[in-house]
């Protein structure tokens, strides 16, 4: 129980890596604030959950919505000690293709709700003993994808954001992110559409890693779960990639 008497918020948590984290967190003793846009599948969560754990629905690219995060965690239990931000969409689209709306959008939900929630919660974070952000990135932060240029670029914003934040905010809050490679989540299905065959796509994304498999959300939620512990105390403003060895190969 590495985080009992512990709050975080987990954004992206009714689905895929999100909520594979939110419930190691839980079973790890925290105390849970819980952003998604699915009302059943959080109310789904809550219900397994109990008494540590409150769902609010909400778009994460409306600064508003991230400080009533911050509020509902100090209301419900009277501190805050992390995050964990998993919300995030594709955009997907080359250069000349992306409307100007789905790149701000891109840009809005995956980067700037970051710094949303930063700046509502940190003024909290501070005042916890070992605070801790965990940031969701990717390896398209580091590596291109054909027709991804906005979510390469939010992605890689992330990496950027965490580190300076890192920097303007140690040594009272450790700030990392974690780069994963392809994870069997919805998301990656959908990524796959930008490719002319898209099962193929996916087939190919998990025999192209060195351990020849996709990645399960679990795999995300024990290195999340590990930077969130104080096992990690001396880690900060890093960028780990979890990929199955997609970026070992260049
Ligand atoms: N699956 C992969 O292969 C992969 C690889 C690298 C990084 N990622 C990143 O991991 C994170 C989690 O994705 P996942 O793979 O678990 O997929 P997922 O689709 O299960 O989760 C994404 C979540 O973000 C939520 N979301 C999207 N836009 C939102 C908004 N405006 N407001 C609130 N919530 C919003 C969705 O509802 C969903 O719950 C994403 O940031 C994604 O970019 C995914």
């Amino acid at each position: 129980m590495k985080l009992q008497n512990k709050t975080f918020i987990v954004t992206g948590a009714t689905s895929g890596m999100g909520k594979a984290i939110a419930l190691t967190f839980a079973r790890e003793g925290a105390n849970l604030v819980l952003s998604g846009r699915n009302e059943e599948a959080g109310k789904g969560l809550t219900d397994r959950l109990g008494n540590n754990a409150y769902f609010l629905p909400g778009d994460v690219s409306n600064p508003d919505y991230n400080q009533a995060l911050v509020d509902l965690a100090l209301e419900k239990f009277g501190q805050l000690d992390g995050l964990s931000t998993n919300a995030g969409m594709l955009g997907l689209g080359s250069i000349t293709e992306l409307p100007l709306e789905k790149w701000s959008q891109t840009l809005e939900v995956n980067l700037s709700s970051v710094f949303y929630l930063l700046k509502a919660a940190l003024p909290d974070l501070q005042k916890s003993p070992q605070a801790v952000v965990v940031i969701n990135s990717s390896i398209a932060a580091f590596k291109t994808f054909p027709n991804h240029p906005a979510y390469c670029a939010s992605k890689a914003g992330l990496v950027a954001l965490a580190k300076q934040a890192a920097v303007d905010y140690g040594p009272t809050v450790r700030i990392n992110c974690i780069c994963p490679g392809p994870v069997d989540t919805p998301f990656i299905h959908a990524s796959a559409a930008a490719f002319p065959d898209p099962a193929k796509a996916v087939e190919n994304a998990g025999k192209n890693t060195l351990i020849q498999r996709l990645g399960e959300p679990e795999d995300i939620a024990k290195l999340a779960f590990f930077l969130a512990s104080d096992d990690a105390s001396w880690i900060t403003g890093a960028a780990y990639t979890i990929d199955g060895g997609i970026m070992a190969q260049g």
